[in-house]
């Protein structure tokens, strides 16, 4: 799969900020809150929206999700979510970061028609060695003295 590549280079302001991904030693642990922003649908119904919402959610224990989702895989996934709340993310919020100590430790990915919990997001650190490697190629293609690869 290719990475996602934006047309213009990214201005870095208020509102557009880097964000590091977890090292090893800090894996999230069941009961870490974390927050979660997108744009995704604000009803089960289907309700679209164009201003932004952020929930904080819990890391739960793997073997809730290991129950429910039949490809749930706990070394490259988390399960989160709190059975308390009624707001999670919802169709139209995948691909968004899950932000547990400043850190991107999650990408929402997927959870059960009309269920807000819990839901599945794909574990960044285990990925983290194919991000490397993708920073890396990016980064020796922008050398300015850099063979052109087209
Ligand atoms: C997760 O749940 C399992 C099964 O109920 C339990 O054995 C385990 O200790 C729990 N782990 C954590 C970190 O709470």
């Amino acid at each position: 799969p290719n990475p996602l590549l934006l047309k213009p280079k990214a201005r870095i302001n208020k509102n557009v900020q880097l964000i590091s991904i977890p090292r090893s030693m800090e894996r999230v642990t069941v009961g870490t809150k974390c927050e979660v922003a997108g744009w995704g649908w604000t009803s089960v119904q289907g309700q679209m929206t164009n201003v932004m919402r952020q929930v904080q959610l819990k890391v739960q224990n793997g073997s809730i999700c290991q129950q429910l989702f039949k490809n749930y895989q706990p070394q490259s996934m988390i399960c989160v979510g709190d059975d308390s709340s009624k707001k999670a993310p919802y169709k139209g919020d995948s691909g968004g970061p899950l932000i547990c100590k400043q850190k991107a430790h999650g990408i929402v990915s997927h959870g059960r028609e009309r269920h807000l919990f819990p839901e599945v997001f794909t574990r960044i650190f285990y990925f983290a060695p194919w991000i490397h490697e993708q920073l890396r190629k990016f980064s020796l293609q922008e050398l300015p003295d850099s063979p052109s690869s087209d």
